[in-house]
């Protein structure tokens, strides 16, 4: 018997499916809160003008209050959240790259660890600074990040450091008294984790603030996916009651840890400028394009961060920007935003998601990380391969051959230390940008692939691709047996 007809949907071009960018769906922008919220600032002469004049260096001032108070309710903090501790930034990679300008010496900072797999966008950040061949990887464990050996190489490092003279002094940074120059930068997601979603607990958070007080080094924690938070693993009524309940963080930050250990900043021999920031960003909470976030330190680090020299010329970044978040956060209709429309629909997309690898993956072998944790969000899905399926050559067949996109572990490895933590046994899929329905057909396409793969080293076949992989800047000529 001859093949069935084929019918002619299997003859057309299929849709592009790309579940490698990590944007948000455009249907979740709140566009006319935007709208209305430009309007009001631009119809208010005193709000227009600040709005589109020069503004003061740590940003707009109202501003600055809203995200002040906002952040105390959601984190709820010992100690309510002055204005001071918080500085108005152009998003978490904008203020990134002004924090190592401010508080690193490509020379006398000795190294910037970095918690892999990480956000790939971040190396290139780290190597404006001066930072290239001075990135290391620091693997997470089951708990967030591996202590044992981040304290190891640290002290390795250090000693190190001890033998040239030259290093003893930042050497291309004049003294400042709005600034220091940290010895180590410590650069991670302890929350939903770009690229692997995991969360740190409580109790490595805490080790790592102890551990940075010792080394000198200032923890960079990119908090962008908070917000974005839903229980693992209920049915979707349960769901939706308990949501409700999930107003306020489930941890707190690093940086609220290192204002509430032991005095903070202000205890003995402590000089005042902490040890751990959070960089926030609306990008992935109003949209990408507003291009405004806010960064909280303590406020001797919060000052540091805003005399950065293009704020000290230019004012505040995303000014106007910031006018329509104020009336966004004030009026509570970003927080509504976050609670009626966000958390619901990436919690269904992440079900849906999570379905769908069940269905499609899992019995190929494909397995999650951190499954039995109670809460969950982000953006990320992070996957272990079958052990006889890499990667890359998996993420180019599956745009070749189905037109999906997907993201191969090793674009998230350290550059210069991949061999510290390899991850071509990993990809990363994120629920936030197409359809659902192309969720659960993407991932049913990577199945398509997987299984053909699989079939194909079971039978000794080798395949020989020639196939540029969108987005990890390493085209590559593969060959896979
Ligand atoms: C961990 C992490 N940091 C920073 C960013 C970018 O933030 P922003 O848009 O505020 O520059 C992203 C976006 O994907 C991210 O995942």
């Amino acid at each position: 018997m001859g093949d069935a007809p084929r019918s002619p949907a299997d003859t057309l071009p299929k849709e592009p499916i790309n579940l490698m960018r990590g944007w948000p769906n455009p249907s979740l922008l709140p566009i006319s809160l935007i709208k209305s919220a430009a309007n009001t600032a631009l119809s208010d002469p005193d709000t227009a003008h600040d709005g589109l004049l020069y503004g003061p260096d740590p940003g707009y001032e109202p501003c600055r209050e809203a995200v002040a108070d906002w952040l105390t309710s959601f984190y709820q903090p010992a100690k309510r959240i002055g204005t001071d501790r918080i500085c108005i930034t152009g998003g978490a990679s904008q203020n990134l790259g002004c924090m190592l300008g401010v508080y690193t010496d490509p020379e006398y900072t000795r190294n910037v660890w970095i918690v892999a797999p990480a956000y790939m966008l971040a190396f290139r950040v780290f190597e404006d600074a001066g930072f290239s061949g001075k990135m290391r990887a620091v693997v997470e464990d089951e708990e967030g990040i591996d202590l044992t050996y981040l304290r190891r190489e640290l002290e390795k490092s250090e000693q190190a450091a001890r033998k040239p003279d030259d290093v003893n002094q930042p050497r291309y940074k004049p003294v400042r008294k709005r600034a220091k120059v940290y010895k180590h930068v410590i650069y991670c997601v302890p929350t939903f984790a770009n690229p692997s979603s995991r969360t740190m607990s409580l109790r490595r958070r805490e080790e790592l603030v102890r551990l940075a007080r010792q080394y000198d080094a200032l923890l960079v924690a990119d908090d962008v996916y908070d917000f974005l938070q839903w229980p693992a693993d209920l049915s979707q009524q349960a769901g939706t009651e308990a949501l409700e309940t999930m107003q306020t963080a489930h941890l707190p930050r690093l940086v609220d840890i290192d204002r509430a250990l032991g005095g903070g900043a202000e205890r003995d021999g402590a000089d005042g400028f902490g040890n751990a920031c959070s960089n926030g960003s609306f990008s992935k909470i109003a949209g990408p394009g507003m291009r405004v976030g806010w960064v909280e330190g303590t406020e001797k680090f919060a000052y540091g961060v805003s005399q950065t020299g293009t704020t000290a010329s230019g004012g505040a970044p995303s000014q106007l920007t910031s006018t329509y978040i104020t009336t966004l956060l004030s009026t509570g209709q970003l927080q509504h935003h976050i609670k009626t429309v966000l958390r619901p629909a990436y919690t269904l997309r992440y079900n849906t998601l999570m379905r769908a690898i069940s269905t499609h993956l899992r019995p190929l072998g494909f397995s999650l990380l951190q499954p039995d944790r109670d809460v969950v969000g982000g953006y990320f899905v992070w996957l272990a391969l079958p052990s006889s399926l890499t990667a890359t050559p998996l993420a180019q067949r599956c745009k070749h051959d189905e037109d999906v996109v997907i993201g191969p572990g090793p674009i998230f490895e350290v550059p210069g230390d991949e061999e510290a933590a390899g991850f071509d046994g990993h990809v990363r899929l994120c629920f936030a940008w197409e359809e659902e329905w192309k969720l659960e057909e993407g991932v049913r396409r990577v199945g398509v692939v997987a299984r053909r793969m699989l079939g194909e080293v079971e039978a000794g076949d080798g395949g020989y691709v020639v196939v540029e992989h969108e987005g990890d800047g390493r085209e590559e000529v593969n060959a896979w047996k």
